[in-house]
């Protein structure tokens, strides 16, 4: 049995190997490589661009240090096209070694980087991407996520609408994981609730040619549609939607991306959509007030939840790399810390579930002006099933 002395003085050779580790890392002025794979290009580039504002406007309030080191940044345009998603990963891991991977906004493109992070072992944060199967079946170890899952929002918005009292439901989305799954958890929560989906109507990603499934709509005569559309196909489907006369008879409904960072160019034809998501304007939380004047004063702009999820990567990156001075390698230690932190989020104190996705309440929204304005909460603390998670 070990002694106190023994104890004591084991436990100051481990405080201060950890400490000398940071130091080493800090005097080696070994930076820390920071993939952004991001589209900065088509109908994803704002919300790639708020994302990498949202994380940079962390790092710069920790001094341009997370954990004692320096952080460089590597970027690559993903232009969220699933086609170029390996190659575009593997740039950051095997050409230019980063000791973390930041992406992305699509999800098809996401799980490409899932896959590669999980078998290289590099450590992946998403920021946006919603697919069902980054935290599902391709969970890991290495592998978190600051945003949501698919299911969350649709789900909220499928109780919401059961719970209005709305019975038979046309959905709009485009054909990939994103829309697929949007309208699936929808799907689950509305039909649980009493409701139908009476036809579900897509096109490929990212066309934007609505005519012809709004003629659809039209003639099908639901109580309601729900939609997943974001960035620019979000702005274009909300006009047209409102043009072909829709809006006045037929409610629109959606989760949260369809008005979310869109309403300076959506204008009078978003007013008064009802959406759901895990972020609001004009909320009663300290952080996010900090947050968004910090924003508006850095960048000019008002931020919206794509800002939020980016400056919440960065904010479990610094988690995770505190509780290992800096050292990327010790991956089982870093998971450990931001599994059982609480994250002081503009959008509330969130947590991760088991398989790394946020565990968060999911507000309801209405469209009131340039904002989201706050109706209520449409879903608390609601976890993504994590359906195929082995972890
Ligand atoms: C996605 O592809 O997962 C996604 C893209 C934009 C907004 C939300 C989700």
């Amino acid at each position: 049995m070990k002694t106190t002395r023994t104890l004591f003085r084991t436990t100051l050779v481990a405080a201060a190997a950890a400490v000398l580790s940071t130091a080493a890392f800090a005097q080696a002025g070994a930076k820390l490589k920071v993939g952004l794979m991001l589209p900065y290009t088509g109908t994803f580039a704002a919300l790639g661009n708020a994302i990498e504002n949202g994380f940079k406007l962390y790092v710069t309030e920790q001094g341009g240090k997370i954990a004692g080191r320096e952080v460089e940044f590597v970027k690559v345009d993903d232009e969220s096209d699933p086609s170029k998603a390996t190659d575009n990963v593997n740039k950051l891991v095997k050409r230019d070694n980063v000791d973390v991977l930041i992406g992305t906004v699509h999800s098809g493109v996401a799980m490409a980087m899932a896959k590669v992070a999980k078998e290289s072992g590099t450590l992946l944060i998403v920021p946006n991407a919603g697919a069902d199967a980054v935290t599902g079946p391709m969970c890991a170890p290495n592998i978190f996520r600051s945003s949501f899952s698919n299911w969350q929002p649709g789900y909220a918005m499928g109780e919401v609408m059961a719970k209005k009292g709305i019975k038979k439901v046309a959905t709009i989305t485009w054909k990939y994981a994103a829309g697929d799954e949007s309208v699936k958890g929808f799907k689950e929560a509305f039909e649980k609730g009493g409701g139908t989906v009476v036809k579900e109507l897509n096109l490929p990603f990212p066309n934007v040619e609505f005519q012809a499934l709004l003629t659809d709509i039209a003639a099908t005569k639901p109580d309601a549609v729900f939609t997943f559309f974001a960035g620019g196909g979000a702005v274009k489907f909300v006009k047209d939607y409102a043009a072909a006369g829709l809006k006045k008879t037929i409610p629109l409904y959606g989760s949260g991306f369809l008005t979310d960072g869109t309403l300076d160019a959506q204008g009078a034809d978003a007013e008064g959509l009802f959406t759901a998501l895990h972020y609001a304007d004009s909320m009663e939380i300290a952080k996010d007030k900090t947050f968004r004047l910090a924003y508006a004063k850095t960048y000019k702009l008002q931020p919206d939840v794509y800002a939020v999820q980016g400056y919440d990567a960065a904010q479990i990156l610094g988690i995770g790399l505190k509780a290992v001075n800096g050292d990327t390698s010790k991956k089982a230690e870093f998971a450990k810390a931001v599994e059982a932190a609480k994250i002081d989020s503009p959008r509330g104190t969130f947590s991760l579930s088991k398989a790394h996705n946020p565990v968060q309440d999911i507000y309801l929204r209405q469209v009131v002006g340039k904002e989201n304005k706050l109706v209520g909460v449409a879903s608390k603390a609601l976890a993504d099933p994590a359906r195929g998670c082995k972890m």
